[in-house]
């Protein structure tokens, strides 16, 4: 790929985000009407939007904590977005094992203000501007090296992510990169937008993004999303609704899904 993916750091209000309107989505206040203008058209189709961000929010929480059970103390979560309500990954890790460090990687200099402030409150986390479509600039990026021995194994999580990452960008063959460095014994987390969706919201989205700017999002059905675990063996349940993965308690459906799955790289 020649096109130059180097993010940013300029905030850009007058062209909707996906990490600020997923944080006006779940309540947040760093987002400006561009955003908050998205995730309206959205609620207009699905009023109970909101939910399902919060389901994937709560699957997060779930896959990390088990992840960090396993024994692993090195994580880079890919899309780490604001962090608009709490725990986000490094408070769940650390809820575990205090001396693991986490890396954050996002394309959004918001995400990034936010996530760096957070190092004032306390150390064993690393945040990255980088966008993951180049995966080999996140991968050799010096501050995830000082952190990061892929000798050893890693939990990498992607949540809610690669909906956003056109085919044309190859998500499968990013997730490969990743894969491929990743030591045996280290733990793939993903959650993604499904084509078990209703069909109404899944057209929606797309007018939403051709009258907003919006990038589209893609609905991938359940054997696309298998593919990105190749190598890995499923966690139970597979993959499944993110609110039937280790389910905490009942949740009502919702028209917008996402699945989700943990997967142990075998070895
Ligand atoms: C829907 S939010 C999910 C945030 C978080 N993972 C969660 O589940 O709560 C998607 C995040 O992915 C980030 N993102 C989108 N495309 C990206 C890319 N190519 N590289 C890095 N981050 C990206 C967005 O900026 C946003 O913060």
């Amino acid at each position: 790929m020649n096109e130059d993916l180097t993010p940013s750091p300029v905030i850009d209000t007058t062209t909707p985000s996906v990490a600020r309107a997923y944080d006006y989505l779940l309540g947040g206040k760093d987002n400006y009407e561009v955003d908050r203008q998205v995730v309206e058209m959205l609620r207009t189709v699905a009023p109970e939007a909101s939910l399902t961000g919060r389901m994937n929010r709560a699957f997060g929480k779930r896959a990390v904590r088990y992840i960090a059970e396993q024994g692993i103390r090195q994580f880079i979560d890919l899309g780490s977005g604001i962090p608009t309500t709490p725990p986000s990954v490094h408070d769940t890790v650390h809820s575990v094992d205090p001396t693991a460090h986490v890396v954050y990687v996002d394309v959004d200099p918001m995400v990034v203000v936010h996530s760096q402030a957070l190092r004032s409150i306390g150390p064993g986390l690393t945040t990255i501007l980088a966008d993951i479509r180049q995966p080999e600039t996140v991968l050799d990026h010096p501050h995830l090296q000082a952190h990061i021995d892929f000798n050893e194994p890693v939990g990498v999580v992607i949540f809610s992510v690669l909906d956003v990452i056109e085919d044309k960008d190859n998500p499968l063959g990013i997730v490969q990169q990743l894969r491929e460095r990743m030591a045996p014994g280290s733990y793939l987390g993903i959650s993604h937008l499904s084509a078990r969706s209703a069909p109404e919201a899944m057209a929606h989205t797309h007018k939403i993004s051709q009258e907003t700017g919006f990038p589209e999002v893609a609905f991938r059905p359940d054997e696309e999303v298998l593919k990105f675990f190749e190598g890995f063996d499923l966690v139970k349940p597979g993959l499944v609704d993110v609110r039937e993965w280790h389910p905490e308690q009942d949740i009502p459906q919702v028209k917008i899904k996402l699945v989700g799955a943990v997967g142990r790289k075998a070895g």
